[in-house]
């Protein structure tokens, strides 16, 4: 399909880290497009990215809280992925899950040059209240959002089918939820090419 293949093209050029921000006003300043991958500590957010890059280049773990700053990586030239840190991670420190959280609203609500969020649910448990809540917030904050399943590689088909119905009907209730859920897995590769599509469409504003 020709988008998977400009959104090979587009990853093909090369990915490097290009900063771990921690408070809001490290934000990079050179106004690229940015892509952020936003979900519950644990559901895949660093491993999609290495999925979609093809190089370990976000450090992924089965420890909850892995990652605990706002990692942006650039893309070619063109634009960033950032990597958020989980919400919803219980057994960290009460204070740092209120600056991660903090830093998390702050960064999606305000960002103009957030062109989109990728909302990463776990294809094993759905929609979550920390979910819905982050839900409700890019809503009313007007920021485009859509929704990956991550671990598909860990579901039955016949149980997937019926995640995906679910999600997909509560989808439909929030406004700023883009109405295509992606099935992924970053085990064996399943909706990455598609991921990259949506993305060369997302940066090149079709
Ligand atoms: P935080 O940074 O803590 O918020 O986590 P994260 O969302 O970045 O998750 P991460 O990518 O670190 O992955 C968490 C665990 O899930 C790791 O042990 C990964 O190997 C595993 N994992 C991630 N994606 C998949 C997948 O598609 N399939 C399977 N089977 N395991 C996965
Ligand atoms: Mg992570």
């Amino acid at each position: 399909m020709a988008f998977q293949e400009k959104g090979k093209q587009l990853f093909d050029a090369g990915t490097s880290f290009a900063r771990g921000v921690r408070i809001i006003d490290d934000l990079p300043l050179d106004r690229l497009p940015e892509i952020a991958f936003a979900g519950r500590s644990n559901v895949g957010k660093s491993s999609l990215i290495n999925a979609l890059v093809g190089s370990p280049i976000a450090r992924a773990s089965n420890t909850p809280g892995r990652t605990q700053e706002l990692n942006f990586f650039k893309v070619s030239t063109r634009f960033y992925l950032v990597d958020l840190p989980g919400y919803g991670y219980a057994a960290a420190p009460k204070k740092t899950v209120e600056t991660w959280t903090r830093l998390i609203h702050d960064y999606l609500r305000g960002r103009q040059q957030l062109k989109r969020a990728f909302l990463l649910i776990d294809a094993r448990h759905g929609i979550k209240k920390v979910d819905e809540n982050i839900m409700k917030m890019l809503d009313s904050a007007a920021v485009s959002y859509q929704i990956v399943l991550t671990k598909a590689d860990k579901v039955k088909d016949s149980e997937l089918s019926k995640i995906y119905a679910k999600v997909m009907a509560d989808a439909k209730t929030h406004v700023a939820c883009y109405p295509e859920i992606l099935i992924t897995s970053s085990e064996n590769g399943q909706g990455i090419a598609d991921l990259r599509g949506e993305i060369y469409k997302v940066i090149a504003g079709l």
